[in-house]
């Protein structure tokens, strides 16, 4: 039986495709009132809106749910530009946040940002979930500490015991997967209460330690790269090699595609994370995805990848 996660308000850092879908499945599937999505670019919460509502009007379209549910979870949603902003909804008399969940760029720098300023603006009960799909749970969760906290003090000891990874698949709504990665410093009841909001937003939950790509990263990077390689060693053509396990092994996308849909860019971040902290030559990146990446092809979402998305 799934335990009660108690999360009445939850936050979502980033509104690209990741962080949309998360907040899409808490909105709509596990019903939590109050969904705060956050993004510094204007731009992105413009669009990250108007995904979400594209959404809910497909939903409605093909009678997956009534307009009432649509207009029901449209009205839990509220967009801001910011963790200051975020962090001000709970003091409107509204109740705290509970979980805030960080979908942002596959980047230390950035996570480690993310996480001192969350800790820094929010109580120290607040769960801290990232979506991070390589690097490490515990590092990013021993950022988790306000900046007003005092070395070896309780709130140092404590802000990291509330984080770990909730690692959300693509795309969100449609994938049935959470992977839960405890950090180190994680505590058993944020993990129980993080695995009950999960399976509370229709996913099924695998626990992965805190090691370079967790299970899925791990055995599906490797894969992709391989992929490159053949395409690469000219073992055959990418349409081949893509048909060769769409039609082969019944995979719903070939490697290539897949890739192209993940984002080539994220797929080489991954790559170099495995590389890096195993310095195992069996994870070393293929040449042509670096070289993809340098000329700025991420792969569907700028238009090109190993395929062409521009018309
Ligand atoms: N958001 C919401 N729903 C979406 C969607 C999106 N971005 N894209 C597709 N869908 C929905 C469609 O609306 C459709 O719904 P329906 O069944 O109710 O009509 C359903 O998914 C099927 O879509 P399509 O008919 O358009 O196309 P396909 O049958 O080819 O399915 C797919 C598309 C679900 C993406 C399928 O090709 C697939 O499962 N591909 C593999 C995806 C995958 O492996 N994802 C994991 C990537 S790894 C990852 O995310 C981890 C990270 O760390 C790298």
């Amino acid at each position: 039986m799934s335990l009660k996660h108690g999360i009445k308000t939850v936050g979502v850092v980033g509104m690209g495709q990741m962080g949309m879908g998360i907040g899409y499945v808490s909105a709509l599937k596990a019903q939590i009132p109050r969904v705060i999505m956050c993004d510094a670019s204007p731009a992105q919460v413009t669009k990250g809106v108007s995904f979400f509502e594209g959404l809910l009007a497909k939903d409605v379209k093909k009678g997956k749910i009534s307009q009432e549910q649509a207009d029901a979870a449209r009205a839990r949603l509220t967009a801001v530009g910011s963790i200051e902003e975020l962090a001000a909804c709970q003091q409107e008399g509204a109740g705290s946040i509970d979980m805030v969940i960080e979908a942002a760029t596959e980047s230390l720098p950035i996570k480690l940002k993310i996480f001192g300023s969350l800790a820094t603006q929010l109580p120290l009960d607040t769960i801290l979930a990232t979506n991070t799909s390589s690097i490490s749970v515990s590092k990013i969760a021993a950022a988790a500490v306000s900046e007003r906290a005092e070395k070896g003090s309780r709130e140092a000891w404590e802000g990291p015991k509330r984080a770990l990874g909730l690692h959300f698949f693509n795309p969100v709504p449609v994938m049935s997967l959470v992977e839960l990665i405890p950090a180190l410093q994680t505590s058993e009841s944020v993990t129980a209460r993080a695995r009950a909001f999960a399976e509370a937003c229709g996913k099924t939950v695998t626990t992965s330690q805190d090691v370079p790509g967790f299970v899925s990263n791990r055995l599906l990077m490797p894969f992709i790269n391989e992929a490159v390689m053949c395409l690469e060693q000219g073992i055959a053509s990418k349409e081949d090699i893509d048909t060769t396990l769409k039609l082969g092994m019944n995979h719903p996308m070939g490697p290539l595609v897949l890739a192209d849909f993940i984002g080539l860019d994220t797929c080489l971040a991954i790559m170099e994370t495995l590389y890096r902290e195993t310095a195992d030559s069996k994870y070393r990146p293929a040449v042509l995805l670096g070289r993809m990446v340098d000329a700025g092809w991420y792969g569907k979402k700028s238009g090109k990848g190993f395929y062409d998305y521009t018309a």
